[in-house]
């Protein structure tokens, strides 16, 4: 049985709804699933998990959150080469710029990345809670 891990930040819900979907994608998938919150995990976790979902919608300025999410990812950007992962957020009034940058540094970080990072304006949709299962199921 493979292990999950679905790792996400969120002030309103709309991306913990997604990391919900995410994990009942995976587990339909038959892995073992465990969802933290981003100040309970950080690099030297990455190595307990086959495949990890992060999620962070978009904050400041069309950046990750920056209290939490921000410096846990900057501290597991390191462990993540050949590593299984894909992303996920919500956001409100921008065009997505904040998923870009964040799949380029995945990328840099020489990620396996398995999406694109599925994305919900506000709320997550029918459309997006699929996308969001989907990419659990790909992680399993
Ligand atoms: C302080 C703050 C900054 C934000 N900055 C952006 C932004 O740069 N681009 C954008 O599209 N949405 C921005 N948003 C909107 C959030 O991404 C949106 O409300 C999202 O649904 C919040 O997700 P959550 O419910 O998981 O916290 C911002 C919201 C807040 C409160």
């Amino acid at each position: 049985m493979s292990k999950v891990a679905v790792v996400f930040w969120s002030a309103t819900g709309n991306t913990a709804a997604m990391a919900d979907a995410v994990a009942e994608g995976a587990r339909g998938n038959g892995a073992e699933v465990t969802v933290l919150g981003a100040s309970g995990f950080s690099g030297v976790n990455v190595s307990e998990y086959d495949a990890i979902a992060f999620g962070c919608p978009a904050m400041g300025a069309e950046v990750l959150e920056e209290e939490e999410f921000e410096p846990m990812f900057a501290s597991v950007e390191s462990f993540l080469g050949g590593k299984k992962i894909g992303i996920f957020g919500s956001y409100g009034w921008g065009d997505g710029q904040w998923m870009r940058d964040w799949k380029d540094r995945c990328v840099s970080a020489g990620a396996s990345l398995v999406n694109d990072g599925v994305m919900a304006n506000y709320a997550p949709d029918e459309t997006a809670i699929e996308e969001c299962k989907d990419l659990g199921r790909a992680l399993a």
